[in-house]
Order: C-alpha cells, then structure tokens, then sequence
C-alpha cells in the first residue's frame, strides 16, 4: 500500500516536474530539504534526521522538534527552543529612567526570559538594549506603540507582543534579527506594514501573526516569502481591502519562493483577486506556490475573470489531487455566491469567470459585453432584440468579438464600412439575422473578408453582389434566398458551398423562373436564354480594389524594387530573344496547388486542365500524374526541372499541403530566376493577401501586376493564362 502511495506521488511529482520549470526545483535544494517538497518519497527519516533538517536549515543548535511526524515540515512548524542556562528579568521603576527599566538578578546567565503582561507599559524598557541576550520577549497585553527598539535584542527568539497599540511596522526592524522566530502583533492596531518586509526575510522567521489589526492594504512582498520555508503568516481579521506592489516587483523564474507555508487572509475585504499580473506575480510562477496553502475564506471575493487564469493554471493539479493551494469562496456575481473556487475547478465551470464590460469599456449602451477567457478567449457583445436601427459605431477593444445583432432594425451595414481594419480584425462572428438589410455593398464585403462566420439569413436582400465571391463560401451565411435569377448569377452556381462541405445549409439561392421555384444549382445557360458569350456584365467590378491594390503598388514601388527589375529586364531580354526550348523538356506546364481545397481540384480537374489539354499542352499535376509510392521531394524536383511553365495558385495559407507548395515555389522561382526560357504564373485564387513568405517570392509579380486574379470564374481568366504561356 506504502509503495502504492508513493509511486502516486511520483507520478504527481514527476509529471509536474516534467511539465513546466515552474514548480519547485529539487535540483538546487539541499539533499535533506527533499522531504519537504516530496513528503511521501522518503521512507524512514528518524527523529534524529529531523532533527539534523533543523539544525542544518538554521544553522542553531538550540531548535527542538516537538513532533515525531515524519515530515520535515511539521517538524519545522512545531519546534521549540531548548537553552540550557536561561535566567528570568524583571522590571523595575527605577529612577533616572523614564519608563520602567529591566533588573538584572545576581546570577549571570547566557540568556534570558522577561515577561511583563497587563503592565501598562507604554514604551519598551528603557534599557533594553544593555540586554540582546533575551531570547524570549512577553510584553502582551500593555500600551506599547513603537516596536523599532526591539531590534537590538539580537538573540531574540520570540516576541510576544499581542494586545497592544503598535501602528506602524518598517521593513528594517526584523529584517536583521535571524534568530527571530515567532513575531505575535495580533490585537494591535497596525495599519500599515511596509513593503519589502516578508519576502526579504532569510533567518528563521516561522510564524508572523497580525491577525485583529487595522491593515487595508498589503503589498505583495509582504505576501511573498523567499525563506526556504515559513510556517504561518496570519493576516486575518484586518480590512485589508487592496493587494499593492509599491516596489514594483516582478516574479522572475530563477527566484525561488518558500516550499512550504500556511497564509492566512481571511476575514478581510478582499474583492478582485488582483495577484497575479497587475502585482508582478506571474501567473506562470504560481507552480511555485505548490506546497502553500493560501486560506482567504469570508471576503468579498469577485469571482470574475481576473481569477480564471489561476484557476485554469491550477486544473491540472486539481485533477490530480483534488484540493487546491488557495481557499476562497466567492460572494459574488450572484450565480457564484457561496461557492468555493475549489468546486467551480472540480466542477469545470470555468466559463462561469466572466468580466462584463460597461459603457467604459465601449460596450454598446443597448448590449450586454462580457468577456470569457474560457471559451477561446472570446468577448461577446449581446444584443438581439434591443431595438438598434444602425451598427454601433464603437465597440469594446478585445480580440476574438462574438457578435449578436440578431432581431433588430438594422437596415444597412455603413457601420461596418467605417470600422477601421484593425476593429473588424477584432470581430470573430458578427450574426445580423433577422434584420433588415436589404443590400451589402462590396466595401462592406471587403471588410468581412477578415470575419470567420457573418451571418445574414432573414434579412430583406433581393440581390447578390458579384465580389460576395471574395469571401468563402463557409464564411457567410445569407439562409435562403428567392430571386428573380439572371444569367449574370450563374456565377454563383460554382460558387455556392458544395453538397458534401458542413456548411451547405449557409446560403441557398432560389430562383423564381416561369413561376416556378429551381434552386439555382439545377439551373443552365439555355434555362435563362442567355448566350454562350461573355457580357460585359459579368465582368467582376474589381474598381476598388485595384484602387486599392494601386496604393500598395505605389508605396512598394518606393521601397525594394529587386524583384521587379528583375522581372522587368527579364521580360525584355525573352521579348528579344527568342528562348530556346532544350530537347529534355518534358512538361509543357507544372501547376503547384493547394491539394487540399476542394475547390481548387475541383476547377482544375473539370475546367482549366482539360482547357489546357485541349489546347495540346502537356499539364503534370502532383495529385493526379505522381507517380505511386516515389519520394516526393525527388519526384518534385525531377518533373519540375522538366517543365516550361510553373502555375501557381495561391490559396488560403491555413490548411493542408501549404507547406509543401512553399517548396514547390523556392524550387519554382529559382528555375525561373536562372532559366530565361522558363516562365512563371501567379494565380491569386484565394485573394492572399501578400503575406511575408509569398512575398519572398512573388512580391515583384504583385506589384507588377502579374498576378492573375482568380476573380472571375468563366473562361476569361483560362484565356488570360493562355496567353502568358510558352
Ligand atoms: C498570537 O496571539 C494570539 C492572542 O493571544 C493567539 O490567539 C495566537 O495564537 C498567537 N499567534 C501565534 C502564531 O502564536
Ligand atoms: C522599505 O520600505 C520603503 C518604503 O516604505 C522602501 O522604499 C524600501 O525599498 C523598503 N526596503 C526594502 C528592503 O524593501
Ligand atoms: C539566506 O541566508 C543564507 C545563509 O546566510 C545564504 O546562504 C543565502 O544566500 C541567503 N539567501 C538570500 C536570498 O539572501
Ligand atoms: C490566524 O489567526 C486566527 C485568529 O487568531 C485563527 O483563527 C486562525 O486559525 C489563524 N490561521 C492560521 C493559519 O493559523
Ligand atoms: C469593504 O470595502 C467596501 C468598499 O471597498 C467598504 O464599503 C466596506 O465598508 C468595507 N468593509 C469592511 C468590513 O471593511
Ligand atoms: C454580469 O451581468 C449580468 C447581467 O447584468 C449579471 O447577471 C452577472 O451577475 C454579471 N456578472 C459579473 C461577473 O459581474
Ligand atoms: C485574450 O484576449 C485578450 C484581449 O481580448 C488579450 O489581451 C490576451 O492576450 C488574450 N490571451 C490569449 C492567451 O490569447
Ligand atoms: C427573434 O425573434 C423570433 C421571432 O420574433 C423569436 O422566435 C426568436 O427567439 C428571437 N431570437 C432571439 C435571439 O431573441
Ligand atoms: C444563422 O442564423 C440563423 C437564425 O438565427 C440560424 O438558424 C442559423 O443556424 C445561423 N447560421 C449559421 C451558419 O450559424
Ligand atoms: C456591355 O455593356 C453595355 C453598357 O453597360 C451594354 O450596352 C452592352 O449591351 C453590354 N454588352 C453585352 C454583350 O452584354
Ligand atoms: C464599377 O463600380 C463603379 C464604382 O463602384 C461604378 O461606377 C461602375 O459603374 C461599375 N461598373 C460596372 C461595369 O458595373
Ligand atoms: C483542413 O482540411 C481538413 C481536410 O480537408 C479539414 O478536415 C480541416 O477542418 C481543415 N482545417 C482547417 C483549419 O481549415
């Protein structure tokens, strides 16, 4: 069973050790101080090694355990003090002192003991520093205001100064004594502990009790202690309102914290629990709290989201051993009075920490915002139903926006075209359904580009912009629309979400044709009476984003222009000189694409490869000609050293073979970039947007205007292609 324990604690132990530097290291630690960050693995340690751990931690000779437990720690916590030759003081009236003054009795002795309760003394004894012998020090009970005397008592073992009206505690009056070892102010009337007392601490201070005093605030260094261990500090029964970091103080990772101690905090005012970050604890440090036990029961707890990163951090360990280093419940929001931050971990009700967000904070005045780091980190902005005419025109500066417009009035989307970029970036899911709005202009369109889902189902658009091809088919939902269809909607028949993708139901468009309703996608040319040619009409009106795409031409053009020069001077060398086809070419074209998309091997394998083939092109894509089973990397490099022409989609750089297709264009570009008689065709598919790997490459075809949009679904842009080839 002993070996079962033990193995358990290994286990806990070596999967925290493993997982994060955060936890204690055992690596730096004195091999018998083990024990105390690992209590179960040591088998048998016997009084006497006990004993050792304390005399060697301290470096005294005179520390007794009381107890035969056989941890470390609960020895250190309950140990006494044993001197052999220790003499009792008294006080005196005496005159030519003000106050009452020590005697000293006849016998000489190496130490002393001097107790003087409900003595109404007001001030330490005069003289007391003619006795740094005293190890123990009793004045409870009296009308003592300043404690700053005591530190010429160097021997000082205890001070025992409860029930009196001591005020104020500076950071220089113990730090020195190392020998101190129980410090009692409980029943004072303390309202201000310096900063920089408690975790500057390194003798053996074990027990500091200022409980039932007048404290408000308390700063983090007098929370943190830095001594290998501590066994109580006990603030409880204070006001203490605010945790503050007066000195600025940062948690860095090699600093080591105490193994071992019991805080106590409670019955205080306590509301937001602000340690970590704002009072440079870092939240990934708190491994190093492991062995604490921090008590703050009966305060005022908020148990919003400033706790969840504490308590997500602290799952794992609840998890494992069901309890939890740090005791609180809260008192509100009212859906988590009464209950324990233990249980809500246990529970997995993280969600539940939530921050809502005021005006102040940009929320719309008829929206309810909250912000919920448990569900991806997400904000939501909640407001179906609250009678809005128009988009808000702020909303609040967090990541991740989750919105909800659903069942208003809102009868455009201006808003939105006068949201900066950075704002709609923001905006993860925007629902505007059950509104009004009748149109989406292609600006707004742009803008939605950046948004993972819009939806718009139930709304009043009667019709469907040709740029709504920008966006992904999954990006948008519209619902169901019935429209009177035109031969310039076809498009929309390839562009609709396919039967088998998740999101078919998004948008269905019906058209209302000879009285009858058809979905779209049953729908053909000689069904609409339209004519095989191209109209003009269907021409995708790109004007504002070439304008658009103008601006960046221009401000590239004024910093590198490498790559276009190059692509420049190279087009003119090929326009006068007629390049030469080698006999070893052996592929007329190679098209790199996105394997992945369905789509993209959709348009190539019915549309544009066959288009080529008819043509008399010899066409090598990877997915369809490979040959089974050939390493790839070879294979690539083999085909592609035969090629004339490279064809390039670029697509959405998120999924699938993307890393792949980047080596397909380094060994493209640089085929291209040696060989005059190869040439090279950009096709943006996805309107990728220059990112900093395709620019590497093909910066100089943007700016340069080479690359072909994949704007427009007909045959147009196959006949473009046509006639960049060789
Ligand atoms: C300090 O004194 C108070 C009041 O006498 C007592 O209740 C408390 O236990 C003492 N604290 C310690 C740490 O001994
Ligand atoms: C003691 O407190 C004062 C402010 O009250 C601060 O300036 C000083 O740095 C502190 N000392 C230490 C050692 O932290
Ligand atoms: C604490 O004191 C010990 C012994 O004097 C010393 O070795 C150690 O470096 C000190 N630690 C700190 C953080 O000052
Ligand atoms: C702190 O002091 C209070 C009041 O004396 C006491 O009830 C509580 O148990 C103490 N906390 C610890 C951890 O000893
Ligand atoms: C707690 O703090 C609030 C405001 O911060 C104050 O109104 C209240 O009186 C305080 N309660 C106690 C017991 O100090
Ligand atoms: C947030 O606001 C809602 C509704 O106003 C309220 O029910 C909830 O308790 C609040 N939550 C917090 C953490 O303040
Ligand atoms: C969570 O979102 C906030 C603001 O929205 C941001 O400051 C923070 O960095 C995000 N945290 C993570 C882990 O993404
Ligand atoms: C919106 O309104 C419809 C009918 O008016 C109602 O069924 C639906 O529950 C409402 N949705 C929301 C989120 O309020
Ligand atoms: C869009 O909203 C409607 C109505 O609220 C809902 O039925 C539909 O599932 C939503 N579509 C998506 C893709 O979320
Ligand atoms: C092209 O557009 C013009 C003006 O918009 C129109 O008059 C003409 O009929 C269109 N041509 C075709 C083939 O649709
Ligand atoms: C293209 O858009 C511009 C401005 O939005 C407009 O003036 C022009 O008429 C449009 N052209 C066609 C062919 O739709
Ligand atoms: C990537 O593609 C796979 C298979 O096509 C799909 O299951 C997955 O959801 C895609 N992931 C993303 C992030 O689009």
């Amino acid at each position: 069973m002993r070996i079962r324990i033990n193995m358990f604690w290994e286990f806990i132990f070596g999967i925290l050790l493993v997982h994060s530097d955060q936890y204690p290291k055992l690596d730096n630690l004195p091999p018998y101080l083990i024990p105390l960050v690992y209590p179960e693995l040591d088998l048998n340690p016997s009084a006497d090694l006990l004993q050792k751990v304390l005399q060697a931690q301290f470096r005294r000779k005179d520390l007794m355990c009381s107890s035969l437990s056989r941890s470390v720690p609960y020895c250190i916590c309950t140990t006494y003090q044993v001197l052999d030759n220790i003499g009792m003081l008294s006080l005196k009236k005496m005159s030519g002192y003000k106050s009452e003054a020590i005697v000293r009795s006849t016998l000489q002795h190496s130490n002393y003991y001097l107790e003087s309760r409900h003595n109404n003394l007001q001030n330490f004894p005069s003289n007391i520093c003619e006795f740094p012998e005293i190890a123990h020090l009793d004045l409870s009970y009296n009308k003592i205001k300043d404690v700053n005397l005591v530190s010429c008592i160097t021997f000082l073992d205890t001070l025992k100064l409860q029930h009196n009206l001591v005020e104020y505690l500076s950071n220089e009056t113990f730090i020195h004594m190392r020998l101190l070892r129980v410090i009692n102010l409980s029943h004072n009337r303390l309202k201000f502990i310096e900063p920089g007392f408690l975790i500057n601490v390194n003798g053996s201070l074990l027990e500091f009790d200022v409980s039932y005093n007048y404290l408000t605030s308390l700063d983090i260094t007098n929370i943190i202690w830095t001594q290998t261990i501590f066994c109580k500090a006990n603030f409880s029964h204070n006001s203490i309102s605010s945790i503050t970091n007066e000195l600025n103080w940062r948690s860095q990772g090699k600093l080591e914290f105490s193994f071992f101690g019991r805080l106590d905090g409670s019955y205080n005012n306590l509301t937001y629990f602000s340690f970590f970050g704002e009072n440079g604890l870092n939240v990934k440090h708190i491994g190093k709290l492991y062995g604490w036990r921090i008590y703050a029961w009966h305060n005022q707890w908020n148990c919003d989201c400033k706790i969840y990163p504490f308590a997500k951090a602290s799952e794992m360990v609840v998890k494992m051993v069901h309890t939890i280093n740090f005791f609180l419940t809260c008192e509100s929001p009212r859906h988590l009075r009464k209950k324990a931050l233990l249980d809500i971990i246990k529970k997995s009700e993280l969600d539940q920490l939530i921050c809502n967000l005021s005006l102040a904070d940009r929320c719309p005045p008829q929206c309810h915002c909250f912000y919920q780091p448990a569900i991806g980190n997400r904000t939501v902005i909640d407001c179906p139903g609250s009678g809005l005419t128009r988009i808000p025109s702020a909303l609040p500066l967090y990541d991740n926006l989750q919105i909800d417009f659903t069942n208003n009035s809102i009868r455009n989307l201006k808003g939105i075209s006068q949201f900066g970029l950075e704002m709609v970036e923001r905006i993860k899911k925007l629902d505007l359904s059950n509104n009004q709005i009748i149109a989406i202009s292609d600006l707004v369109l742009d803008r939605f580009r950046k948004i993972q889902l819009v939806n718009i189902t139930s709304n009043a658009i009667k019709r469907i912009p040709r740029s709504l091809q920008m966006l992904k088919p999954c990006q948008i939902a519209l619902g169901k629309i019935i429209m009177k269809c035109k031969c310039e909607d076809l498009w929309l028949k390839i562009w609709l979400p396919l039967q088998y993708q998740s999101c078919t139901g998004n948008t269905q468009i019906v058209c209302e044709h000879n009285g009858l309703l058809r979905p779209i996608t049953e729908m053909e040319k000689v069904d609409l009476g339209c004519s095989e040619t191209n109209n003009n009409a269907s021409l995708l009106n790109m004007s504002i984003c070439s304008a658009f795409a103008a601006v960046i031409i221009i401000a590239s053009m004024v910093f590198k222009l490498r790559y276009e020069c190059f692509i420049l001077t190279r087009s003119i060398f090929n326009f006068c000189k007629k390049p030469v086809a080698p006999h070893c070419i052996k592929h007329d074209i190679y098209i790199s694409a996105n394997e992945d998309d369905p789509l993209v091997r959709k348009w190539l394998l019915t549309s544009f490869v066959p288009y080529l083939e008819r043509k008399g092109f010899d066409v090598f894509i990877f997915f369809r000609d490979s040959a089974f089973g050939a390493p790839r990397e070879q294979e690539t490099i083999d085909v592609m050293s035969k090629s004339r022409n490279f064809i390039i989609l670029l697509s959405d750089i998120t999924n699938g073979t993307q890393e792949w297709n980047k080596r397909e264009w380094r060994y493209a570009w640089n085929y291209y970039k040696c060989d005059f008689s190869r040439n090279l065709i950009v096709i943006n598919y996805d309107f990728v947007k220059c990112d900093d790997f395709v620019k590497k490459f093909f910066r100089g075809f943007f700016t340069l205007r080479k690359v072909i949009n994949f704007s427009n679904f007909d045959n147009k842009i196959e006949e473009d292609i046509l006639t960049f080839l060789k």
